[in-house]
């Protein structure tokens, strides 16, 4: 079996439709979730779904400072992997940059999504930029995380309109309606290929 780990922070709509992605892959199986807000909604959603997957939370100890508390915080987001001896790695809205230490650890196995045709757009608020820049289209990428912030070899990708009409918020739907097709299917291809 291909043992993989989600990291999220927030909503976590891809996270689930990885989740439920994975129950018909005979090949990968989601072992743990690690999600490090306390007020994630993502958190509330797996808690009340029963779904009696390996749920942890790990927070940030604000009684440290600095790159203390971040070098902490990876420690146990690290430990919590190894335990589960966790083969890739998908990050799903998983708001914080990972240390050089961290992504040579993982290096190949490290996967991030990113609501913008990379390598246009990279940072935060992606589908902002796009629409302000006025894209005639716009898309998501599915990428191997590196040192960098969305600078790592590109997996897949998919692109949509924009329309005359589009409000921000028809532009954002379109794109994650995008997002939740796209990442189940590069797992998919992990179940399928063995290897990303
Ligand atoms: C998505 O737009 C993803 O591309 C980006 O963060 C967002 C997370 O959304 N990396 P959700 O928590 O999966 O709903």
């Amino acid at each position: 079996m291909i043992r993989v780990a989600i990291l999220a922070s927030g909503t976590g709509t891809n996270a689930l439709k990885l989740i439920e992605a994975a129950k018909l892959l005979p090949r990968v199986s989601i072992e743990l979730v690690i999600v490090d807000q306390m007020q994630a909604p993502l958190l509330q959603t797996l808690k009340d779904s029963e779904s009696g997957l390996n749920l942890q939370m790990i927070l940030q100890d604000h009684s440290l400072k600095g790159s203390d508390r971040r070098k902490e915080h990876e420690k146990r987001v690290l430990q919590a992997l190894h335990a589960e001896n966790i083969h890739y790695i998908f990050l799903a809205g998983y708001m914080r940059i990972l240390s050089a230490e961290f992504v040579s650890l993982y290096r190949g196995r490290l996967i991030n999504i990113h609501p913008s045709l990379l390598p246009k757009f990279p940072g935060l608020h992606a589908y902002e930029q796009a629409f302000a820049a006025k894209e005639s289209h716009s898309g998501v990428t599915v990428h191997f995380v590196d040192e960098g912030v969305d600078t790592g070899a590109i997996i897949a990708q998919a692109q949509f309109p924009r329309l005359d009409s589009d409000s921000i918020t028809d532009f954002i739907a379109r794109g994650k309606s995008l997002e939740w097709n796209l990442y189940p299917e590069v797992l998919k291809r992990l179940d399928r290929d063995g290897k990303l």
